[in-house]
């Protein structure tokens, strides 16, 4: 047996990497177990967020928008510029620089508040000990501690209909590194992932078809943001093929092709490449030896609680390997929780004023709840919306298309959902965050002073026009 740890945390993602160092920030013993090794072949901190998922894609994206940008737009400012040319290995390379520093960042971090990174796989055995595997041959390390993390992710959904191959049919972390443009492009699911690197591969120049099984586009974004944002995005050139369901893919010599069923019946499309990105699921495989006991819940995740604790006393497991959604700042957020908990404090997450955001461009942005969900639990509301068209500020950035849509509870005027589609949606929603967090009204965010001209108005404006009074549009009659 080797050292005793107040702490141990099984998985080095945003969910567990932060759980670490809130622990050690509250003056406790802490090991992290990570197992990740990076494209140079050395360990890293950050799981998927930091590696191959959040970080990677938004550098990807602020490349290839650039690129758009310079191509297609300098002319509407004025400014000529000829043979604009992609070179996408030094976009990869500039990719792989921010994603080596910020992981890099995060192992300074363990060191400055002493965690010791236990490099290779951890397993949670009987009575709060953690097995450690070595990443290269050796016998595993079995170490005591007084709490356990349990903190191990996601991995991808595969699908049998398209079983991934080499660099041809991947997932998102094939499809963040490949160095050639696809001419044709296939993408299996319109979720998070396959707009956003479709969109990135459509701007550097593939013709991308995104196959999606269900009728509705973006199913869990309130409706009218949710037709808006298709809107646009067809008209930038994505096929977005809604009740398209994948049955088989050919792998030829030249090219795949994708066989699927719609409305009209059996289809099938020729590509060059293909990404399949149809959700993910909690990881668990090794991550707990069966003695201990640990119980699932009925979709294979990590059972917990509301303050995250498992079954077992002194157990907890937070991020994608538990129920909600999957995304990094829950995951974090639960971590700051534990440790907390686990320090004897009494903290609080509030799961319901959780941001949603998908990078595209426009960017997609909500927090609370939709209309429709509204309809459905027969709650009376408002709702304002005002669109950029109008804003001055989107105006001079040539990105005036989307709209706000704040929602506020009719008896309480309590902003109970703000929706986004437009530029810097995902900066704009943490005001809608804070104002909610803060149970702020409609009327609150109508009667402050948002500095103009901004992005920021517009949230002004559509809190006003919840009581029909926008200055910069035709209200409604109410
Ligand atoms: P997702 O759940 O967002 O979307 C998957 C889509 O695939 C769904 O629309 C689903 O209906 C469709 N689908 C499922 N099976 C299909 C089939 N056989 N044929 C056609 N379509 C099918 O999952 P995604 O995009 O893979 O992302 C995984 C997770 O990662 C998500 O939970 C997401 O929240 C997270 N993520 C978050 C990001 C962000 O916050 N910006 C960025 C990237 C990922």
């Amino acid at each position: 047996m080797s050292d005793k740890y107040d702490v141990i945390v099984i998985g080095g993602g945003p969910a567990g990497y932060v759980a670490a160092i809130r622990a050690a920030q509250l003056g406790m013993k802490v090991a992290c177990v990570e197992r990740w090794i990076n494209k140079e072949g050395k360990p890293a901190l950050g799981g998927t967020c930091l590696n191959v998922g959040c970080i990677p894609s938004k550098a990807l994206l602020e490349s290839s928008e650039q690129y758009e940008e310079i191509a297609h737009h300098a002319g509407d400012h004025g400014i000529s510029v000829d043979g604009v040319q992609m070179d996408t290995s030094a976009m990869v390379a500039r990719k792989d620089k921010i994603v080596s520093e910020l992981t890099g960042g995060i192992a300074a971090l363990f060191k400055a508040n002493k965690i010791d990174w236990l490099q290779g796989t951890g397993t949670l055995l009987a009575d709060k000990q953690v097995s450690v595997t070595p990443l290269e041959e050796g016998d595993a390390t079995v170490y005591q501690a007084d709490n356990v993390i349990l903190a191990t992710g996601s991995v991808p959904f595969e699908l049998p209909s398209a079983p991934l191959t080499d660099d041809r049919i991947v997932d998102n972390e094939g499809a963040l590194n490949w160095e050639t443009i696809p001419k044709r492009l296939g993408i299996i699911g319109a979720g998070v992932i396959g707009l956003e690197l479709g969109s990135v591969w459509r701007r550097l120049g593939s013709e991308v078809v995104v196959l999606e099984a269900m009728d509705d586009f973006l199913g869990t974004a309130d409706k009218q943001i949710a037709r808006t944002a298709q809107r646009e995005l067809s008209k930038q050139g994505l096929d977005i093929r809604l009740g398209s369901r994948i049955t088989n893919t050919q792998i030829n010599d030249d090219e795949l092709i994708m066989e699927y069923t719609d409305k009209d019946g059996e289809q099938t499309l020729a590509v060059d490449r293909m990404i399949v990105s149809v959700g993910r699921r909690a990881y668990t495989e090794s991550v707990v030896a069966e003695d201990v006991g640990l119980q699932m819940d009925e979709r294979g995740r990590i059972d917990v609680n509301d303050h995250c604790e498992t079954n077992i006393p002194g157990v907890y497991a937070v991020g994608d390997v538990v129920r909600g959604p999957m995304l990094a700042h829950k995951g974090s957020e639960e971590g700051v929780a534990v440790a907390e908990r686990i320090a004897g404090q009494q903290p609080h997450i509030d799961y319901d004023n959780c941001p949603w955001v998908i990078y595209t461009q426009p960017e997609i942005a909500w927090v609370g709840k939709t209309e429709e969900e509204l309809k459905e639990a027969g709650v009376s509301y408002r709702a304002g919306s005002f669109t950029f068209a109008a804003n001055g500020r989107a105006k001079a950035m040539n990105q005036a298309s989307g709209m706000v849509k704040v929602i506020a509870d009719e008896a309480s005027d309590r902003v109970v959902g703000v929706h986004i589609v437009g530029p810097m949606a995902s900066e704009l929603i943490g005001q809608a965050v804070i104002a909610m967090e803060s149970e702020n009204t409609s009327e609150d965010l109508a009667r402050t002073i948002f500095a103009h001209p901004s992005l920021s108005e517009s949230i002004h404006e559509a809190a006003l026009a919840v009581d029909g009074r926008a200055i910069h549009a035709m209200n409604r009659r109410r």
